[in-house]
Formats: C-alpha cells, sequence, structure tokens
C-alpha cells in the first residue's frame, strides 16, 4: 500500500500487509534504533543536525503513542560508542538534544505517567548533557507509566564487558570456583534495572532502510522480533509505530521451541 504524507516531500511504501489489532497485546518492551536523521536532512538540502532536530519532534510522538499504547518499556538509541567519530559539530548538537529535549517534553512526560531512564557510559557525556539526564531521571521518578529508556553512550560490546568484569570482581572474592549464570550476567548488563520479564524487548525497530543491528542489546534481543521500515526517522509517526506492532502480533513466537499446534501432533 502506498500511503502519502502530504507534510512530508515523498511516498514511504509501507506494507500494510499486518494491521494493527487493538484487542491483541501490544509488546512489553520495543527498543528502537532511530536511523536516517541525516538522509532527511539531505534530501531538503538542510544541515545533517536539522535531521536530528526534527528527529527529537518524532522521538516527542513515539514516546506519548507507545505510553498510551501500554508499552511498558521504549529503549531508544539516542547515541553509539561509535558516533564520537562524527564532526566534532554534530556531537556537539547531538550533547545537546537531550537538554533541549528534556527542557521542552518533561512536563509531557510527567503528564503521561513516563519515567526517564538512561543507559550508557554516561560519565563521558558532557557536563551539561549529564544534569539534563539528572533532572529529567529526577523529575519523573515518582512515575510508574512506562519507561522511557535512552541509549546514550551506549554500546552492547562494550556494556556485556563492563558486566562481565564487575560479575567477576564480585564472584572472585567469594569462591575459588566461581559460577556465573545467564541470570547473574542478566542482571548485570545495563537493562537489569529493569523487571526481569521486561529486560529484553519483545520488538527492536530499525528505521531508514538500514538491516542491521549495529552494536545494540546484543545479548538482550536473542528472541526479539526485528522490524526494518524504509521510513526514515523523522518520518517515522504513530501510524508506522502500529505497522511495527501489527506486525509483531501477527509473528509466531516459539523461542526455540514448537506452536502449540505442532506440539499436539
Ligand atoms: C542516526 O541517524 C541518528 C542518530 C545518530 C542520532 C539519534 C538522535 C535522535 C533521533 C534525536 C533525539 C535524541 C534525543 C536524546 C531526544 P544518522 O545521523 O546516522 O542518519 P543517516 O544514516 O541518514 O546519516
Amino acid at each position: 500500500m502506498l500511503r502519502f504524507f502530504p507534510q512530508k516531500d515523498k511516498y514511504i511504501k509501507e506494507a500494510a500487509e499486518h494491521p494493527f489489532d487493538a484487542a491483541l497485546p501490544v509488546p512489553k518492551h520495543i527498543a528502537i534504533i532511530m536511523d536516517g536523521n541525516g538522509r532527511w536532512a539531505q534530501n531538503r538540502r538542510l544541515p545533517r543536525v536539522a535531521g536530528h532536530k526534527e528527529g527529537m519532534e518524532t522521538v516527542k510522538k513515539i514516546t506519548t503513542h507507545a505510553s498510551r499504547l501500554g508499552v511498558n518499556v521504549l529503549t531508544l538509541y539516542a547515541f553509539s560508542t561509535e558516533n564520537w567519530k562524527r564532526p566534532n559539530e554534530e556531537v556537539d548538537y547531538l550533547m545537546q538534544l537531550p537538554v533541549d529535549f528534556f527542557d521542552t517534553f518533561v512536563p509531557e512526560l510527567i503528564k503521561e505517567n513516563v519515567k526517564v531512564h538512561v543507559m550508557g557510559f554516561t560519565e563521558s557525556l558532557p557536563v551539561h548533557t549529564q544534569e539534563a539526564v539528572r533532572n529529567a531521571i529526577e523529575q519523573t521518578k515518582g512515575n510508574t507509566g512506562m519507561v522511557l529508556n535512552f541509549a546514550l553512550n551506549y554500546g552492547s560490546r562494550a556494556e556485556m564487558l563492563q558486566a562481565v568484569q564487575s560479575l567477576y570482581k564480585e564472584i572472585s572474592v567469594e569462591s575459588e570456583q566461581p559460577e556465573i549464570t545467564e541470570e547473574m550476567i542478566d542482571q548485570h548488563l545495563m537493562t537489569g534495572f529493569l523487571p526481569a520479564d521486561l529486560r529484553d524487548p519483545e520488538l527492536v525497530i530499525r528505521t531508514s532502510g538500514e538491516e542491521r543491528i549495529s552494536n545494540f542489546l546484543l545479548w538482550q534481543i536473542a528472541y526479539s522480533e526485528l522490524f526494518f521500515t524504509k521510513a526514515l526517522w523523522p518520518d517515522f509517526d504513530p501510524v508506522l509505530l502500529e505497522d511495527a506492532i501489527g506486525s509483531f502480533q501477527q509473528r509466531n513466537r516459539r523461542f526455540g521451541g514448537l506452536k502449540p499446534k505442532e506440539e499436539e501432533e
């Protein structure tokens, strides 16, 4: 099906073979690789940072919509440990975005009962970014609805390395032949702050047509459903989020086992 977005400058072709069904469960944890801001800007002959600014507006719309749909955790990949390689000007802009985002959006987050969390190597972020993040966490800490979890200066391999190192430190003092379990690794990852049944995303979405994971939640996505859309992140919207969830609702999740019908046979 072709959908025309009058406010945007092109058609986005999306397979609408998976209509969202409000009566079916939505994924408890959705993680999104927000890609395509630069291309969105370049298509309009704008500087790349204009794409990031528009991308921030998309974050607001998707956060509100996901919260209203009943999603428990929304994890957004906002800045990777590899993104420091970008030109200084762009990195500076990306480090200012959380400040602008929380400055303008915390009242709405409070209204929506959304709780902010940030996972990543936050100690290496500029002081003003750290402060914005800290304030937003503090201002929303009493909220009991959806967790809005920003991955900021996040990289999955570094996360796993840190988890194993901290685990090793903990257990090597207790025992000479320490036993390591999956649950222990799970708890030491940056998603360990979540209840165990919410740590792994059920659905991972990547925008912009790229079909790769880019060092995002490598442990946690072992059984996640993946959804790739050609829409550039600034063009992503609540309708496309529902498309992605519709696709998830049609999938047959077996976690390595058999679907119930096959079990009977
Ligand atoms: C990838 O697009 C996007 C990023 C590296 C930044 C993501 C940031 C936002 C969506 C802004 C919102 C952030 C907060 C904290 C509210 P790209 O630049 O790699 O795009 P390209 O592949 O088209 O060049």
